[in-house]
Order: C-alpha cells, then structure tokens, then sequence
C-alpha cells in the first residue's frame, strides 16, 4: 500500500441497541439471576477484559461485581448491594465518592481550557498543585513531575535516578533495590522493582538492574533470615542493614536508588520498625544512594499525615504518588524531586527527555488541588494519626 492510498472501505456495523438496564427499585435487592439479566453482563463477557483477575469467572457466565453508584464511604452494586467501600477503591477515594466540590472544579477547568501538554508548555492548575505539593513535601523536595498513574511515578523516579548519576560523572550507577513482595507498578522498570516473582515471570526479561532485600514483616522475620535478638528495634537494625549488605554486593559505584514504602502495603501492611528509616537514610547518604519514598498509597492522609515520610521523620529524595492526591476523581501521578536532584537540570542543554501526553492533564490538577485539601483536611487530628503516635 502506497503512502497515499487508503483503507478499504468497510461497512460501518449497525448501531448496537442497548436493552434498558434492570435497576433494583429503591431499598430492593436483585436476585443473581436478575442480576444476570443486566445486559452490561453480557457486554462485559463479550469485551471487557479485566486487570489483575482471571477471565474465567466471567467466561463461565457467573457475571461480575458491576459497581454503579457510590456516596461518601459507601459503594452499591447492580444489584442494589449496599458496600462500605474499606479499601477507597484501590487506597484512591480518601475525600469519599460523590464530592460535589470535586466534581465542580473538574466541570470549570474542562470548560475553561480542556488540554494543553506541559511539553514545554505550562498552564494555571498544573503550577498550583505543583507548588501546593512542594510546599507539602519535607526537606527540599520542591520540584514535581507528573504522569498518569502510581507506575508511572516510579518509572520517573528510576529513569530520572540513572540520569542524575550520568550528570554526576557516574555513569553506572543504574541499579535500584527494593524489598521482597514489595509493589511497585506494572510498567516494565516499576515491575522490575516490584517484588513479587508470581506477577513477573510471564514478563521476563524485564528492566535489567532491580534487586531485592528483606521486608519489614516482623512476623516473617525468621524466613526473612532473622535469628538475631527478638526486638522489634533489633529486627528492624537488620532489615535496614540489608539495604547496605546488598549495595556492598552490587558495587556502590553501580546502585542508584532504593525504593521504600513507607508502609508495604503488598503481603499485608508492614510499618518500619523505630529506627529503620533513619539506619536506611544513612546508609544511602554513606553509598550515594538515592531513597525514594514510594507514597503511591501511603500519602495524603492515608496514615495520618500529606506525605508519610513526615510520620516516620525521614527525608527522601524523591516521592512517588498518585491515588489519593485526586481522590480519584481523575487518574493523576507525581514524582517530587529535590533540589540537589533537581540542579544539574537547570542548565544548559541538559534535559530529561521524558513525559506523558495526559502528564499534566489541567483538569487532573485542579482536581488535585480540591482533593488534597480535602485529604489535609482529613489528616489533620485524625484518628489514624493518634494510633499512629501512641506508645502501644
Ligand atoms: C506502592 C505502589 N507503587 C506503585 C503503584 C502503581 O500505581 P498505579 O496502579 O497507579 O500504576 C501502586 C499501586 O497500587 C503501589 O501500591
């Protein structure tokens, strides 16, 4: 086919009428095989493919859970199922479903400017949040870059990770370490980082480069390889010394990055031990190593305050995050960077030749805006904070 010549014509399918749906009527609950009457049933068996789950359920004609309808911390489904939504989605909706103010904002940025890329360009709503989010961070993380998405983040983290030490006279240092049944993300490099060898292999090879050393899993400690004294303190020491064993075994000179969880949510929900953070900062700073802080479900109230670093008084040198920084009224990522990070791009013709088209999205980051004040607002004095800070 030449460049000029087209397509041939095909004959446009005759527009799919869609039965009504049966919708339970207030307070009624449907029954399975009414459910199963739904004709979004058998559009979703016919095209839907969902992420992280077996097809087979839905091939063998059992339906799927179809949530229609959700208001502050309850969901419903198609049936007339009331839920409480305990997971926020996906550790997304910390503001709660049906926030009109959220809503609202998005509708008068849509109609004010519906797109502009920030590829050399920049608009209102992206600046704020990118300043609201600076100001939010510890130390000096200052500087935001956006993407769609919690993987994404740390695709940014790693890549701007390996050319930093390239600006830095340090070309090899390109590795990243992270901890075993960790999550990361599923784009190539985030996988790479992710732990978790069962949702690797049908991937293989991935970014070469990614290591993994013990969790904070205090219950596991002894499969970990723990056999030392049984202190919460001691135990955490160690995990934080296998950071350092595995950047000795790899060659300081090649290890750019380790990325932590505040708290690792994969295999259940492992918080640091007193004093792990604190023993990882100084292993990094004494190995030039970065920490990235990996807040994709840990920041904006989640654990008590905007970024979780805050909470276990450590200042990385990047955060990734994304989830709750819009509540999920909109897909949004970032990857907060510091100053020293940050420098060798201010001159020259130095440049990180990376981005996303729906990146800097306005109307994503007007909802941000809304969100996070809505997260500040629920983080300050809450209940999770207290815990958090109480002695037992
Ligand atoms: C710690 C962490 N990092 C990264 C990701 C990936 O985020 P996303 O699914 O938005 O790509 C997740 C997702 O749950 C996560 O929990």
């Amino acid at each position: 086919m030449t460049l000029l010549s087209r397509k041939p014509k095909v004959a446009k399918p005759a527009t799919k009428k869609v039965a009504k749906v049966n919708k339970p009527a207030e307070g009624k609950i449907l029954s399975q095989r009414e459910v199963m009457k739904d004709p979004l049933q058998k559009m979703a068996k016919d095209h839907l493919w969902m992420h992280f789950a077996r097809q087979s359920g839905m091939e063998s004609g059992k339906g799927v859970p179809i949530i229609t309808k959700g208001d502050g911390h309850h969901i419903w489904d198609s049936s007339g199922k009331k839920y409480i939504d305990g997971l926020s989605g996906l550790f997304v909706v910390n503001a709660g479903h049906g926030r009109k103010r959220l809503a609202q904002a998005a509708a008068k940025q849509a109609e004010e400017l519906a797109f502009f890329p920030l590829w050399s360009y920049a608009h209102p709503s992206a600046i704020e949040l990118a300043d609201r989010l600076a100001d939010y961070a510890p130390g000096d993380l200052n500087r935001v870059f956006y993407s769609t998405g919690g993987g994404e983040a740390v695709e940014t983290a790693w890549k701007l990770a390996k050319q930093y030490w390239k600006t830095q006279g340090m070309p090899m240092k390109t590795k990243a370490i992270a901890r075993n049944i960790a999550y990361h993300g599923t784009p190539q490099g985030a996988l790479a980082i992710t732990g978790l060898p069962g949702i690797k292999a049908a991937f293989e090879p991935l970014v070469p480069g990614a290591f993994h050393v013990p969790n904070t899993n205090i219950y596991r400690a002894k499969e970990q390889g723990y056999h030392g004294v049984e202190t919460e303190e001691a135990f955490g020491l160690w995990a934080a010394d296998e950071i350092e064993r595995m950047i000795q075994m790899e060659g300081p000179e090649t290890v750019a990055a380790v990325f932590l969880e505040p708290v690792q949510n994969a295999g259940g929900c492992f918080p640091p031990q007193a004093g792990y953070f604190k023993r990882v900062r100084e292993i990094c700073d004494q190995y030039d190593v970065l920490l990235v802080s990996d807040e994709v479900i840990c920041a904006f109230g989640r654990i008590g305050e905007m970024f979780a670093c805050n909470a276990y008084d450590y200042v990385p040198d990047m955060i990734t995050c994304a989830k709750a920084m819009t509540s999920g009224y909109s897909p949004i990522g970032a990857t907060i960077i510091s100053d020293r990070i940050y420098e060798p791009f201010k001159h020259g013709t130095t440049a990180f030749y990376h981005g996303y088209t729906f990146g800097g999205h306005p109307g994503r980051q007007t909802f941000g805006s809304c969100a996070t004040k809505s997260s500040q607002n629920y983080s300050h004095d809450s209940p999770i904070r207290a815990l958090r800070r109480s002695p037992s």
